[in-house]
């Protein structure tokens, strides 16, 4: 059996944390934390077996109770949570790996049913988005949004800032800034679905305020080294939509790049899905915006990521759907092995099937 040589498995800094290799597991939410949004023992089992990655990031953990859209998805807000953390982390380091937690708003992308006291879920504006969330009853169709005032926005930031020290008191060497995906910071990102009329909507340089406030909130909180920021330029995941995407995710890119962040990971076509959506996108002068570490994602394989790192592309990988279902993944990679079909009927909810019972190589 060959072993592969190749720099993708060669350690990597990333600040002043050293990774083992380029792999990521990218953040995949999974349905199933516990009662108080609390992870279980399944999660810290899940996470333990897959700390070969070069880094975890972890599934979107919303920042506060507003910031829940899906049942039984876990928080980084609560005292018991952040217990629960605290084992995942141990188990993770114990294992040799690196952990970031992902820091979740998912504005509009909510339901009543999952707010406190019935809420109506909060965006930039009151636009109802046209997408579905996962309830007690299955999936339904998203909760009309009301609009936040510059109150809510003061201390949704706050939020997301303490999140980031809680996260780091539960042990995590980091953070990262959900900005993707159709959830709060990319709402307000996107002409679709921030109509607002104040220093938060209309130019690009308002609508890129609230993502450029939210990480100096976070950075000033825990430090740049341990802040990574998330962004998903073309996918039109969740209803949004921008009228010049190019110019306003080169914007948002620049603006976060006022910080040494640890790096800037951009999903580079429709999330789970396409790669091609937009072909006329141009990556590459979005990456000339941030010196630092340049994280991609979406439909990677092990060929694709060789050939763009050898192209200078990009530093870091990131996989989801192939660490599900691949607990050793580094592994198989850099061995050339096979890898474990995924069972698409167990990513959302359930119990260890299809969460810790995908099998390692035999030794
Ligand atoms: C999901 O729950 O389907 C989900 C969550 C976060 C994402 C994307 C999808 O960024």
């Amino acid at each position: 059996m060959s072993t592969s040589t190749s720099p993708l498995f060669a350690p990597f800094k990333l600040g002043s944390i050293e990774l083992a290799n380029r792999l990521i597991m990218a953040p995949l939410t999974r349905n199933r934390a516990g009662p108080g949004r609390v992870p279980t023992d399944l999660a810290i089992e899940y996470y333990r077996q897959r700390a070969s990655a070069g880094l975890i990031i972890t599934e979107a953990s919303q920042i506060s109770p507003m910031g829940q859209g899906y049942l039984d998805t876990p928080g980084i807000y609560s005292d018991a949570q952040i217990d629960a953390w605290k084992r995942v982390t141990a188990a993770v380091h114990a294992e040799g790996g690196k952990i970031f937690l992902q820091l979740w708003h998912v504005g509009r992308i909510s339901h009543t049913s999952l707010l406190p006291d019935g809420a109506a879920p909060v965006a930039p504006s009151a636009l109802t988005a046209k997408s579905k969330t996962f309830t007690t009853e299955g999936f339904v169709d998203v909760s009309s949004p009301r609009a936040m005032t510059l109150d809510d926005i003061r201390s949704t930031i706050a939020d997301y800032a303490q999140a980031a020290r809680n996260a780091i008191t539960a042990g995590f060497d980091g953070v990262e800034v959900h900005a993707a995906n159709g959830y709060l910071i990319d709402q307000f990102l996107r002409d679709s679905s921030n109509q607002r009329s104040d220093e938060y909507g209309g130019s690009i340089e308002n609508r890129t305020r609230f993502l450029a406030e939210v990480t100096d909130a976070v950075v000033a909180a825990v430090g740049a080294e341990r802040v990574g920021v998330r962004l998903s330029p073309v996918a039109p995941f969740n209803d949004v939509a921008d009228s010049q995407p190019q110019a306003l995710f080169e914007r948002a890119v620049e603006r976060i790049a006022a910080h040494p962040l640890a790096y800037v990971h951009v999903i580079e076509g429709a999330t789970g899905g396409d790669r091609d959506i937009d072909p006329s996108f141009d990556f590459a002068a979005l990456r000339a915006k941030f010196s630092g570490a340049w994280m991609v994602n979406n439909g990677y394989d092990h060929a694709m990521a060789e050939s763009r790192l050898a192209a200078g592309a990009a530093d870091l990988f990131c996989f989801g759907r192939l660490f599900i279902s691949n607990p050793d993944l580094v592994r198989r990679l850099r061995e050339g092995r096979a890898l474990n079909p995924l069972d698409a009927a167990t990513l959302y909810g359930g119990g260890a099937k299809g969460y810790t019972d995908y099998p390692f190589l035999p030794d």
